[in-house]
């Protein structure tokens, strides 16, 4: 009698702890929207299309916000925020002065709050815009799990929290790890270095007093830095220059990896994939195989936009309700 007793106590008790695990866990869904908003996933699309069309520097600016919002309180849209006042958000932050394209996720929320307002969140779109660019520029495509909720809080001082491109290893490593993924997400999404552009001060630091013995960082090829340096003098400089992340750098495919391997990765970080056995073994998969850089993209960025945040669903991307 005492047995079945405590058996029909557990009983409930441990289907109310799987019910609340599910709730507080991850709710991602791909059908999120499929009742409350069936065409947002196109709304979106099409905007992006339409923006790529007039500016092929959307893809690597959609990508790479996505990024950099999940790295900060997770994919909240949280880098969307504009500053208020003395109250500086991320997007003002030093790492993120670069971003741009926000303007299409603005006219996205706009297409997508037509047809169903209230509904569809600002980092849902974002994640969505995501995909778009990198399907667009002959990359992978997926299924995003969408439900992102939008956050209220945006601080310029956490965006110290991303990745720098001076980063070694062991600092990329922990990074990642403290957002729950592993060093071969690390080697896996640094490949969205395969579009868009850097400024001179993101590898100023490998073609410019790299140590006491050298200028450069040896590890670089010898004529990729010189032209590095030609494009990057010491003393000079103009503030808008930089380089292509890569020679096809509005083409999602592998040949970030192929040129990392030749000493022709940009940052320090690009290279530090090659210092360890693990990620260097990932970086020469890569570069013999697009296939398989697509598909681990894929699972490595739908994990990447796991990470949780947020409480509400934006009206306006560019601030809080
Ligand atoms: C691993 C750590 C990472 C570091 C240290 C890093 C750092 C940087 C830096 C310094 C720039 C150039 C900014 C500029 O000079 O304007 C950049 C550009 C870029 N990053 Fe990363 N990044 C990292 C990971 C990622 C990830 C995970 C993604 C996406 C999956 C990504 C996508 C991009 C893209 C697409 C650009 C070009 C942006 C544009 O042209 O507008 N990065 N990154």
């Amino acid at each position: 009698m005492k047995a079945a007793m405590s058996t029909s106590l557990v009983a409930p008790l441990l289907i109310f702890f799987t019910i609340s695990l599910v709730v507080s866990g991850s709710a991602l869904s791909i059908d999120y929207y499929a009742e409350t908003c069936p065409d947002a996933e196109l709304a979106v699309t099409e905007v992006v299309k339409e923006a790529i069309a007039n500016d092929d520097t959307v893809p690597a600016a959609l990508l790479r916000l996505h990024f950099h919002d999940c790295f900060i309180r997770g994919c909240d849209a949280s880098v969307l925020l504009k500053s208020r006042g003395r109250d500086k958000a991320e997007k003002d932050g030093p790492p993120n002065e670069s971003l741009h394209a926000f303007y299409v996720i603005d006219h996205a929320k706009k297409a997508v709050e037509k047809m169903c307002p209230g509904v569809v969140s600002c980092a849902d779109i974002l994640a969505l815009a995501a995909r778009d660019s990198v399907a667009l520029s002959g990359g992978p495509t997926w299924e995003v799990p969408k439900g992102r909720r939008d956050g209220r809080v945006s601080r310029a001082n956490e965006t110290n929290q991303l990745p720098a491109p001076t980063f070694n290893f062991t600092q990329l490593k922990q990074s990642f790890s403290q957002r729950g993924l592993s060093t071969k997400d690390l080697v896996v999404l640094s490949g969205g270095h395969t579009l868009g552009f850097a400024h001179c001060s993101s590898f100023q630091n490998r073609i410019h007093d790299f140590d006491t013995a050298s200028d450069v960082d040896p590890t670089l090829d010898p004529s990729f830095a010189a032209r590095l340096q030609e494009i990057c003098p010491a003393q000079n400089r103009v503030k808008s220059a930089g380089s292509a992340m890569d020679t096809t750098s509005t083409a999602f495919d592998n040949t970030y990896y192929k040129l990392l391997l030749q000493g022709q990765g940009l940052f320090s970080s690009d290279e530090a994939l090659l210092t360890h056995p693990k990620t260097a073994g990932f970086v020469s998969q890569f570069a013999s195989s697009q296939e398989e850089f697509f598909e681990a993209f894929v699972k490595s960025i739908v994990r990447m936009g796991s990470l949780e945040g947020g409480e509400e669903v934006r009206q306006n991307c560019r601030v809080i309700n």
